[in-house]
């Protein structure tokens, strides 16, 4: 079920949007820039029928085991920090169980070469560029202005923060969370899981599991 998308609109279904915080904010603009009509948004504490950014508030996520359901497409409205790494993983496998499907969301202000393969759900948000010979794997998030250049490997679930720079041969393993302004050097290998503090600059690999914080000794991440 993954697609390859450089450009143009997100989808020929309406979309209902997960969430609605700030980065369900910045993908509802992302899909109105995009043309896409966007019929209502799933939300756990708010009432149904009550109105969000003029949106209808359809439900929560029961909803999706709606009949109906299954006409629509979905875009994650929950971004993916360090304290909650899991969140939007597990939205996105709830999801995936039902055979609902959430194309990639590429804003038109991004630059994506044209070989550039993205997966499921996966969200390349305003100034973003990514070189060739990138893959960009499932529901992964390249957040505001992040550059990813040529012949990078992103897995699954991992989040590029604003501004970041990933040289070119990169590696991120699933669940990779990376800072804003962080820059990784070329050829940078990091294993699953770990987190890269915003701002740092990374010259050395670092194993899965690990958070790297500039001056500090690694810390092992505890599984929330
Ligand atoms: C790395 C990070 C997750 C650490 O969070 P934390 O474990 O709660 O860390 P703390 O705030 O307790 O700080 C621990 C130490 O690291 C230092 N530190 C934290 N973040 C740092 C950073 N980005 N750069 C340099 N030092 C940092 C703190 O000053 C503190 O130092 P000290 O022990 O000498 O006093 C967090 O600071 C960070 O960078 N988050 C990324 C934010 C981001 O990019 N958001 C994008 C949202 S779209």
């Amino acid at each position: 079920m993954s697609d390859s998308v450089t450009t143009g609109a997100v989808t020929n279904r309406p979309v209902v949007l997960l969430g609605y915080g700030g980065h369900a904010r910045v993908v509802l603009d992302t899909l109105r820039a995009l043309g896409a009509e966007v019929a209502g948004i799933l939300a756990p504490d708010l009432p149904v029928g009550d109105r969000w950014e003029g949106i209808p508030v359809l439900g929560d996520d029961d909803w999706t085991r709606r009949p109906e359901a299954i006409q629509y497409h979905y875009s994650l409205g929950v971004g993916m920090l360090p304290q909650r790494p899991h969140l939007r993983q597990r939205l996105f496998s709830l999801l995936r169980e039902r055979q609902l499907r959430m194309p990639p969301l590429v804003h038109p202000s991004a630059v994506l070469a044209p070989d550039v393969v993205l997966g499921e759900g996966t969200q390349v948000m305003a100034g973003v560029i990514v070189q060739p010979g990138s893959v960009i794997g499932e529901n992964v998030l390249l957040n505001t202005r992040a550059t990813v250049d040529h012949h990078c490997r992103i897995d699954a679930h991992v989040h590029v923060g604003p501004g970041a720079i990933l040289c070119g041969e990169v590696q991120l393993g699933e669940r990779v969370f990376v800072g804003a302004g962080a820059t990784l050097i070329q050829g940078i290998d990091i294993g699953a899981g770990a987190q890269v503090a915003a701002g740092a600059t990374v010259v050395r690999n670092i194993a899965a599991g690990i958070r790297h914080i500039p001056g500090h000794l690694p810390i092992r991440i505890e599984e929330a």
